[in-house]
């Protein structure tokens, strides 16, 4: 059927017939705030390449959360900034670790906000890799045992879900394991089972100075250049018992969302990332853009790519907007 006997522009004419023609309905629902906890009391340090976002100590993180809460956002993903780094990450699997404290804290206040924590070691590492380090090389399989005793202690902690951001072979596999040997085969992973290795990352690193001190993630993280790799990760770790899969970052990685989509049928979650995030905020902030627009538009178009769920710096501003 061609014009004139189909004019599209029939069921654009009025918001009515939008609403009732519309495929993908953004929902707080589908949204994860990402939070960066640290140590201290009355803690909020902005981070400057992402504005609105800071590192917060537990009784700030208590109150951004609650807000969170508050608006319907089910769950925030825990990244820790520890006071001591070492070559074994000692701070990302001690009892009174910061993710560990920030976790029984909000689940003591909100048992039912979710609490999702972000299991690596870079944040806790003296030389920011995400694994151990033998000389230059990240050593894989020495690695695993460091994943798997972090995961352990957060979800000991209280955490509701645990969310291995690492990309070492492996390590869901050893998580799975170790959670079901203490008990906790309850707890879900999810995996960042695409995680590329992107220069979207940089305002996060500043945000959890976690940035490599020598060389770069590309020995673990995906090459951008690559999608049907991105397939066999996803298929890996669902094979190792991931419950929720992630792609990440989103936007400039949506065909793979939507590959995804179309070939596994576990929840797929999309990682909007920081520098997602900062972008939209520069560009907002020199007024080239209308801020809010762009990010309801992007938010939608993550979740029309096929995302179940959006990782996003935006959670607030985004739930308050739907909530208008
Ligand atoms: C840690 C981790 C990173 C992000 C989430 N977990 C940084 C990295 O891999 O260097 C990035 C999140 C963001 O940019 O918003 N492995």
């Amino acid at each position: 059927m061609l014009f004139p006997d189909y004019r599209p522009r029939r069921l654009r004419q009025n918001d009515a017939f939008r609403r009732m023609i519309r495929e993908t309905r953004l929902s707080v629902d589908d949204l994860i705030l990402p939070l960066f906890a640290i140590d201290g009391k009355g803690v909020k340090n902005p981070i400057d390449s992402m504005p609105g976002h800071f590192q917060l100590s537990i009784d700030n993180l208590i109150n951004t959360s609650k807000k969170a809460y508050e608006l319907g956002i089910p769950a925030i993903m825990l990244f820790g900034i520890p006071d001591k780094k070492d070559p074994l990450a000692t701070s990302a699997y001690a009892k009174d670790g910061i993710v560990q404290k920030a976790t029984r804290a909000l689940k003591n206040k909100m048992p039912d906000l979710n609490v999702i924590t972000d299991v690596c070691l870079c944040q806790y590492t003296d030389h920011g890799h995400c694994g151990f380090v033998d000389g230059q090389i990240i050593d894989n399989d020495a690695s695993l045992d460091l994943l798997a005793r972090t995961a352990l202690s957060h979800a000991k902690s209280g955490a509701d879900m645990v969310a291995p951001s690492d990309m070492m072979d492996g390590r869901v596999a050893e998580i799975r394991n170790i959670l079901d040997e203490n008990d906790l085969s309850n707890i879900p992973i999810m995996s960042y089972a695409a995680k590329y290795c992107s220069a979207f990352y940089g305002p996060f690193r500043d945000a959890a100075d976690s940035a490599p001190k020598f060389g770069d993630r590309r020995t673990y993280q995906m090459d951008p250049a690559n999608a049907l790799e991105a397939i066999r990760e996803v298929s890996m770790d669902i094979e190792e018992g991931a419950d929720i899969i992630m792609v990440k970052p989103a936007l400039p990685y949506l065909d793979i969302v939507c590959r995804i989509r179309e070939e596994i049928d576990l929840p797929l979650a999309a990682y909007n990332v920081s520098g997602e995030y900062a972008m939209i905020k520069a560009a907002d902030k020199m007024g080239w853009i209308d801020g809010k627009k762009v990010m309801m538009e992007s938010l939608t178009a993550i979740k029309r790519a096929g995302a179940d769920m959006i990782l996003t710096y935006f959670a607030i501003e985004a739930a308050e907007e739907l909530r208008a």
